[in-house]
Parts: structure tokens; C-alpha cells; sequence
């Protein structure tokens, strides 16, 4: 079924399209240079030019545009960061900024477009596509997972990974000291990596956005662990936290306990560097394929997802400003084993 999925993909290409521009942009996330080196190979195979523009809508507004081959894209699949560079450009906001970049594409023949990269990037692209219909599809490179349209983002699981790893290093060091850790994963406004970190890495409490706990909820549960002889203890906080982040609820937490040595750590960006895990570098390479055969197939303003397995395009307007929602099942297991 998939295959012959597949071969009606690869079929149907007969695009007036020649030369594609590729590009990453706003955070940087793992499995963002596989995804790049799949949109330049996909390219390459099916006849037509590519070009890596450097660091986002800056490159194209500064006419950074380098030609890329199957060669320029060797030995970075194992690689985090993005070796386009990145940038979350003030000027694309704006309409002159937006010419001049269309500018550029013109003057090199870029007449299509592959971004790699979250919200902003797609919203930016939607608004350039409305002006000047530069055909172009968004992959979704984000650690946060906030994105409607797709199961997973690429970037999720390795930065997920690497924060559980940071946390079983946490526990071993609050263990010995009976010490009750807030600790602060990232996730502007999505509690995606802290959820996921909280059910591995066994957290007693995970205080996410998309759910409304109260103070007194939180610190009720935790004085809880005081008296059933609980002597140490993880919360995960995600950053976007309503109710404030590690720092502020370990402050407001310490006026009234009296049991738990507290301390916190806040794990920042080295959740976004790394090496990719396998999944966000097969997940990066279906989706870079997947984006050039859309285009090539005549996808114009649309982003690649995948659900349950299987590659979807996602128009722009269902996926602008629409969160992806939270989890309610991992949520529900979460309650269960964190008394
Ligand atoms: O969107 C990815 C993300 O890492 C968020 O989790 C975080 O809030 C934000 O980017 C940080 O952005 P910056 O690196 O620009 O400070």
C-alpha cells in the first residue's frame, strides 16, 4: 500500500519547476542538516537545480544564495545545528524586506521554495506565497512539537532524549542528597518535551501550558511526598509554564516546606545541539523527499506532516496559528504513576 503510494509520487512529475531554494530558520533544531541533505539529493534526482540560502530570510534578503550539489550535503546526517545557519529575521516581517528577497530569488532563478523550520517561518512563507506565488512547502524542524498537522516535529526526539538523559544524572546527584529538583525544559508555549520528560524520567509532578494546575494543587501533592517519607523528588517544569518557571515555584515552594533541600536547573539550550537520534534523521529524510515530490507534484502553500506513518500536506491555513494539541493519553499516564 505505502509502495504503491510511493510510485504515484514519484510518477506524476512533470513540473515546469527548475531550481530550488532550500533554506532553515527560527530555532535551530537536531535533524535539520537531514533534512536539508534530503532536499538537495531529492532534488538532484529528479533532474533539478538546488540552492542552500544562508540563514534564513536574512540570506534572502541580502541575496546570500549559494548553488548546492549531492557532494555539499556529505557527511552531515549525523550532524546537529544547521549548516545553512539560522535566524528569526525582523526585516522579512516587513514589505520591503519581503521584495527584496523576491528580489533575489528572481535574479537567481530560484522558482521554488523548501523551508525547514516551525510557526514563524511558515507564517512568513504563507504571507510571501500570498504576494508573489512562489510555490513552497514548510517541513516542520522544531524541538517544541507545537505544530497541527504532524505527529512529530523533527528535532522532538532528540532534544526530548537528551533532556531525559540529563535528568537521570539529576536524580542520581538528588538521590544522594535527598533533594527535591525543579527542573526547566524548553517549550515556549507547548509542553510537549516536558510532558515526555516527565513519564521517563519518572518526575513526582510536570507543570505544562496546556494544563491548568494551581500552586496550591502542585505544592499540596509535593508536601505529600514530605509525609509518606518521600526523600527526594523531580519536577519537570516546561519553560512556558503559567504557573512560573523552575526558579519562581522552587522560591514560592521553599516559603513553606521545611522537609526537602531544594535546588533547580534549568537545562536551557543544550537541548537544542547534538546529534540527531535515528528517528529525526529518517523522519527528516521522508519529509525532505516528501517536499520536493510535493512540489514537484504541485504543492504550492502547504506543509509536510506525518500521521499515523504516513506522509500528509497540510495547507497553510490549517496549520497557522493552530497548536498541536497536547496529548491527553500521556497525560493521563502521567497522573497515574506520579503518586
Ligand atoms: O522554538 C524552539 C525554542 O527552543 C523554544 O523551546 C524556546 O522557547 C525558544 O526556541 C528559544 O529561542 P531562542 O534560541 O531564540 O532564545
Amino acid at each position: 500500500m505505502v509502495s504503491v503510494f510511493l510510485n504515484l509520487r514519484q510518477k506524476r512529475m512533470d513540473s515546469k519547476i527548475s531550481k530550488i531554494g532550500v533554506f532553515t530558520s527560527g530555532g535551530d533544531a537536531p535533524g535539520m542538516n537531514a533534512a536539508l541533505r534530503a532536499v538537495v539529493r531529492a532534488s538532484i534526482f529528479y533532474k533539478k537545480e538546488v540552492y542552500g540560502i544562508m540563514q534564513g530570510y536574512e540570506g534572502m534578503i541580502s541575496g546570500d544564495i549559494v548553488k548546492l550539489g549531492a557532494r555539499s550535503v556529505g557527511n552531515i546526517i549525523q550532524r546537529g545545528g544547521t549548516i545553512l545557519k539560522t535566524a528569526r529575521s525582523q526585516e522579512f516581517r516587513t514589505k520591503e524586506g519581503r521584495e527584496k528577497a523576491y528580489l533575489n530569488l528572481k535574479k537567481s532563478g530560484v522558482d521554488a521554495l523548501v523551508a525547514i523550520g516551525g510557526d514563524g517561518t511558515f507564517t512568513g512563507l504563507h504571507k510571501f506565497f500570498e504576494e508573489y506565488s512562489v510555490p513552497s512547502v514548510c517541513i516542520p524542524g522544531t524541538i517544541d512539537n507545537d505544530l497541527a498537522g504532524t505527529d512529530y516535529t523533527i528535532g522532538f526526539d532528540t532534544a526530548t532524549n537528551t533532556a531525559v538523559d540529563a535528568i537521570d544524572k539529576i536524580r542520581d546527584t538528588a538521590i544522594s542528597h535527598n533533594r527535591l529538583f525543579f527542573i526547566e525544559v524548553m517549550g515556549r508555549n507547548s509542553g510537549y518535551i516536558a510532558l515526555n520528560c516527565g513519564i521517563a524520567g519518572g518526575a513526582v509532578a510536570t507543570i505544562i501550558p496546556e494544563e491548568s494546575m494551581t500552586l496550591e494543587e502542585l505544592f499540596n501533592k509535593l508536601d505529600e511526598g514530605g509525609k509518606t517519607n518521600k526523600k527526594s523528588s523531580l519536577i519537570v517544569v516546561a519553560e512556558g509554564s503559567k504557573l512560573g518557571g523552575a526558579m519562581e515555584l522552587a522560591e514560592k515552594f521553599s516559603q513553606r516546606n521545611n522537609y526537602f533541600d531544594i535546588k533547580v536547573t534549568i537545562l536551557g539550550h543544550l537541548q537544542r545541539g547534538g546529534t540527531p537520534t535515528y528517528f529525526d534523521r529518517v523522519l527528516a529524510s521522508k519529509m525532505g523527499v516528501a517536499a520536493v515530490e510535493g512540489l514537484l507534484n504541485g504543492q504550492k502553500d502547504v506543509m509536510v506532516g506525518i500521521r499515523n506513518n504516513q506522509i500528509v500536506y497540510n495547507d497553510f491555513s490549517t496549520i497557522i496559528n493552530h497548536q498541536h494539541e497536547i496529548d491527553s493519553e500521556s497525560l493521563r499516564i502521567a497522573k497515574i504513576l506520579s503518586i
